[in-house]
């Protein structure tokens, strides 16, 4: 397949590459062979060739090509209660709502008809990679894994662990460390057999819920088994006040530091939120190569602060971008990408008028557009060390089609026309979704 059409991809969080009129060349393996740029010598040979064999697809002038984004942080199971009882603390809206919620997942049949809709809907959203936590159902999370393969997701799949007495409900909880670790190994051999069999792009993630809803045991445990079969991580990290003052209080240590103590922090981890991560902080981020998964429509609720993109990024720490069903209410990554860049303005100018304006906010922080995009693909790619989030040789054809819907009243230079679809696209802009190659939408 030969994609005639112009493209955006990111070069790194203060630059795009725009390409017009491109030929965008899809191999039978689903794989990028090559982009072919209008002013190449051989542009018109691969055009007619294309076309002469019927592989040639030629947008409409208003359509772009972007990567697919990634998502690197939903809770599959929450997605039945998106937008429900965010006005609740963090705590209380975890034991009143979220766990009876996921406890509901031991139907398997419920999980199915769940899991089947939230897949439909992030791939609708442009979301073609996307990093699950499950629930502590072995077999609803394989149920989730199917409705990837499916579909034609690209999915990253963890099977939950959560077993601290202290912090989790009676019904809803491992009821042993031990029985935390081998539901833990039954999953990642299992999920690994399922990918084997359909050919599908599923990875096992080891998945502490947090420090607090685990013991030491499993915490331990898991670290160890990450470290031993290569695994990617998954957790929370430094979310709220009341997360960091957990670690505080129970371990005398920083959120993050508990997570390193235990190795759970990784080239191959991904923790989500960190809002509330210092600069030694980042600086341990920054040494281990883990990832962050901002999460900024979920913070405005749950985080008690502004993640710091800017300060992350400065101190070398690579950061990609969650959705984090359903603390955030959308599956939208373009919603999140717009919320990324006005939390990072209030985070900059500050939000309480009664404070002196000298005094109030950072002064600094600010992101654009371009960084969002980039936290939305290239960042989240490289968390996952996928060749995914850029329209480039060699990488996976996992892209959208998006329409810009304004170009007829507006000038349509490259700059105007990426931050028009950065903050118009929906689900109805988005005409098209291919992973590896495969068109899954449109
Ligand atoms: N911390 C532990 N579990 C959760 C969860 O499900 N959502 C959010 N936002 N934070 C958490
Ligand atoms: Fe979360």
């Amino acid at each position: 397949l030969v994609i005639q059409g112009s493209l955006f991809t990111p070069v790194s969080p203060t630059e795009f590459t725009f390409l017009r009129q491109a030929l965008v060349c899809i191999d039978s393996t689903g794989t990028i062979a090559r982009i072919v740029r209008a002013t190449d010598t051989d542009y018109s040979d691969v055009q007619q060739t294309a076309q002469r064999l019927d592989h040639l697809w030629q947008l409409p002038h208003n359509q772009y090509i972007l990567p697919g984004f990634i998502d690197l942080h939903v809770h599959a199971p929450q997605w039945p209660q998106a937008g429900l009882a965010l006005d609740r603390p963090l705590d209380q809206w975890l034991n009143t709502y979220t766990f009876p919620l996921e406890a509901k997942f031991a139907d398997t049949t419920y999980a199915t008809k769940v899991y089947h809709h939230l897949v439909h809907e992030l791939l609708r959203n442009g979301t073609t990679t996307a990093m699950y936590f499950g629930t502590l159902h072995l077999d609803a999370n394989l149920a989730l894994a199917r409705q990837c393969a499916q579909q034609g997701q690209r999915g990253f799949i963890g099977q939950l662990a959560m077993d601290n007495p202290d912090q989790t409900p009676a019904t809803y909880r491992q009821t042993s460390s031990q029985e935390a670790l081998q539901t833990t190994e039954r999953f990642i051999v299992q999920l690994q057999c399922l990918a084997k069999t359909t050919g599908a792009a599923l990875t096992p993630v080891i998945t502490p819920r947090f420090v607090p809803s685990c013991t030491v045991e499993t915490l331990r445990g898991l670290g160890g088994l990450a470290h031993r079969n290569d695994l990617p991580i998954q957790s929370h990290c430094s979310e709220s006040n009341w997360e960091e003052q957990y670690a505080e209080l129970t371990y005398h240590q920083r959120d993050a530091a508990v997570l390193d103590q235990f190795q759970l922090l990784t080239p191959r981890s991904v923790m989500a939120h960190g809002t509330q991560l210092n600069a030694d902080d980042l600086t341990l981020f920054a040494d281990r190569q883990t990832t962050v998964a901002h999460c900024p429509i979920s913070n405005c609720y749950f985080g008690n602060a502004v993640f710091p993109v800017q300060q992350a990024l400065n101190h070398q720490v690579n950061v990609g971008l969650g959705s984090d069903l359903s603390g955030g209410f959308t599956p939208s990554l373009y919603r999140n990408l717009q919320q990324a860049v006005m939390s990072s303005q209030q985070l900059q100018d500050g939000v309480d008028a009664q404070v002196a304006p000298a005094q109030r906010g950072r002064g600094t922080g600010r992101i654009s557009a371009t960084t969002a995009f980039y936290l939305a693909t290239k960042g989240g790619a490289k968390g996952l060390n996928l060749q995914t989030g850029q329209l480039r040789a060699g990488f996976a054809a996992d892209l959208q089609i998006v329409t810009d819907r304004l170009g007829t009243l507006m000038p349509n230079d490259a700059h105007s026309v990426f931050e028009r679809l950065m903050y118009q696209t929906t689900p109805a802009e988005i005409a098209t979704v291919f992973v590896r190659g495969r068109q899954v939408i449109g």
